[in-house]
Formats: C-alpha cells, sequence, structure tokens
C-alpha cells in the first residue's frame, strides 16, 4: 500500500496541477454546483457530481472518433494507483473494473470509495464498473454502491434466460435515480484471467460459434442494454509466451452495424496491436486488460522481494508492482486512444 510521504507519490506529483484545475473548475462550472445542489436536495447518491462528463457520454465520444476507452481490473490500491497514474499522464478516460471475485476482495462499497475519491480529488474522468456480474442480486449490490456501469454476464446462459436476467438489471438501473450504464455478455469466452497453456474449454473460435449479428440485434432491442460484448475469436486469458489467435474483425463490423451501441473487447491481454486497431476502427469502444496487468505485477514484486528478501516495508517492496502496472497500461492505452 502506498503509505510513504515520497515526493514521488501520486498525491505529491499531481497536486499542485489538480488544485489549479479544481478551482478553475470551481469558478467556471455554475451548472456542475447547480446539479450538485439539486442532487443533494433530491437525496440521491451524487457520484458524479464534478466530472464534465459522465460515463454514456465518454463512451459515445470514442465511438463517434473511432477509439477505445481501456478498462483495467484491479484487486488492489497498488494497481489502482498505477492505472491511473498511467491514464492521468495521458490525460485520456480511464474505467476501473472488478469482478465479482476482485470486489469480494477489495469491498464492493470500498473500491466505490477508492475511485470516488480518486475522481473527486483529482476532477479526472475514472469511472468504476462491475465486471462479469452473474446475479441480479450482485447487480444491485454493485449498482446501490454507487459503480458507474455493470456487467451482467449471462453468457453461459440460454439466449431467453440471458435476456430475462438482463432485462431485470437495465431496469433497476433505469430506475436507481442516476445514469448507470448496463452491459451485457452475448457468446461465452471463458471466465479466468491467467496464463493459459490452451484455449479455454468451451470456447470455439470457428464462425458459427462466434455471436451472430442478428442475434445480438434481437438481444440488444429485447434488453435494450448500453453496451454489448460479443464472442468475435476473444477469450479471457492469455496464452504462455505468445499472441492470442486472431480476432474475427468482419464480425466485429457486422455486429457493430447490426447493433448500432457500442461494443465492448473482452479478454484483451494476449491480442496483438494490428488486431486492436483494426477491432477499434470497426466498433470496439471499451477494451478490457486484466492477465497482462496481474502478470506485470506478480513479476514486478517477485524480483523485487528477491532482490532485497529482508525488505519488510510494504509500500517499498509493493512499489516496482505498481509501476510495473502502470508502464504496461500507459501502453495499451497509447494504441487504444491513438496516440
Ligand atoms: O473482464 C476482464 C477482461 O476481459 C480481461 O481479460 O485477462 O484476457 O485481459 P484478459
Ligand atoms: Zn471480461
Amino acid at each position: 500500500m502506498l503509505g510513504n510521504q515520497e515526493n514521488n507519490s501520486p498525491h505529491s506529483r499531481a497536486f499542485s496541477q489538480t488544485r489549479f484545475a479544481q478551482t478553475t473548475l470551481q469558478a467556471n462550472s455554475r451548472s456542475s454546483l447547480f446539479s450538485n445542489f439539486l442532487c443533494n436536495v433530491q437525496n440521491k447518491l451524487c457520484y458524479n457530481r464534478t466530472m464534465a462528463k459522465t460515463l454514456k457520454q465518454t463512451v459515445w465520444e470514442a465511438k463517434e472518433k473511432k477509439v477505445a476507452v481501456g478498462h483495467f481490473n484491479i484487486s488492489n490500491l497498488e494497481a489502482l494507483w498505477g492505472i491511473f497514474r498511467a491514464a492521468q499522464s495521458l490525460n485520456v478516460p480511464v474505467i476501473i473494473g472488478v469482478s465479482e471475485g476482485e470486489r469480494d476482495f477489495v469491498g464492493v462499497k470500498q473500491v466505490a470509495s477508492l475511485v470516488k475519491s480518486i475522481r473527486e480529488e483529482f476532477d479526472y474522468p475514472i469511472y468504476l464498473n462491475a465486471d462479469h456480474t452473474y446475479s441480479f442480486d450482485k447487480v444491485k449490490e454493485a449498482i446501490d454502491a454507487g459503480f458507474d456501469s455493470v456487467i451482467v454476464d449471462g453468457a453461459k446462459l440460454s439466449f431467453e434466460e440471458n435476456v430475462k436476467m438482463t432485462k431485470q438489471c437495465v431496469e433497476y438501473a433505469r430506475n436507481c435515480g442516476r445514469e448507470v450504464l448496463v452491459e451485457a455478455e452475448l457468446g461465452y469466452i471463458g471466465q479466468s484471467s491467467k496464463v493459459l497453456d490452451e484455449i479455454p474449454e468451451g470456447v470455439m473460435l470457428d464462425e458459427s460459434s462466434l455471436t451472430d449479428p442478428a442475434k445480438a440485434k434481437e438481444f440488444v432491442e429485447l434488453t435494450g442494454v448500453d453496451m454489448l460484448a460479443p464472442a468475435v475469436g476473444n477469450f479471457h486469458g492469455m496464452l504462455r509466451g505468445g499472441v492470442d489467435p486472431k480476432l474475427n474483425i468482419e464480425r466485429v463490423k457486422a455486429i457493430s452495424e447490426a447493433t448500432g451501441i457500442p461494443l465492448v473487447l473482452h479478454g484483451g491481454s494476449g491480442n496483438s496491436e494490428d488486431d486492436f486497431k483494426q477491432a477499434i476502427a470497426n466498433g470496439i469502444n471499451i477494451v478490457h486488460i486484466n492477465t497482462e496487468i496481474r502478470l506485470a505485477f506478480r513479476d514486478a514484486v517477485k524480483k523485487a522481494l528477491q532482490e532485497n528478501p529482508d525488505e519488510v516495508a510494504p509500500y517499498k517492496f509493493l512499489k516496482p508492482g505498481m509501476l510495473a502496472v502502470q508502464e504496461v497500461v500507459a501502453n495499451k492505452l497509447r494504441f487504444f486512444n491513438n496516440l
């Protein structure tokens, strides 16, 4: 954890710049103050208090610009700082993701508070997503805690059951009193962010097993979801020591045209830069990365402990992990944002 007061801590580096930005924003943003007042009057949880853009605006802007917002998973504070610092250094929006397992570890309300505190202190477009959520109850818990978006993962269910659960979640999100985006999954792409020796069981990469554009259109119309995660040759995790198989870009394009909504590419670890470039040009507006971050963090901390076996201060032996995450994320963000 980052308990030190060193000059290069995330806080101190950006502190003066942030204060300036906050002062300028406060001076110029009467409408923002007015909406804060309205929110307070309505006694609702106003997660977007000082934000210039909501996640919905950010994602649709990405669609117009044909770029993608980076989505990165965390299960600790070091990764959160590494991701934020990478995004801040490039001045691009970023989404923090926590799966059911990751948020059980960090704490649902606690992760919401952490991201909110960075968003407010730095007045920064950093958003929080409840990644791969398998039940209505868990979706409700994340929405109630203040998340900006949720992913209803009914990929293993039948089409009808997936529609039913997704619809229930969309209805809850629409009536929660603030803007919460709902993403759904159509097509199975595996479930674990880890280094793989083979393509995960149940994942099929042949054309007939990928998400069907007509079914995707029907699904979006029946559920009213904001974003869709299709199976287009992608899968969770990455193959050991190599690049994952090519994505089916034609299918990305067809699903994007059929649905008209932003598409989300899951399982981004291991995919080639060329695949990202083409997928983003053809309708992908959010890309998820997890395994590559986990790997970078693990390897950097392992090396730090091997080099300094007597070090007992977590903020010292964990710092290389944070910096390794920052580096991986910055490289991805440059690419996703066409920088
Ligand atoms: O939702 C999380 C992602 O889809 C991460 O996939 O571990 O293959 O990068 P990845
Ligand atoms: Zn995923």
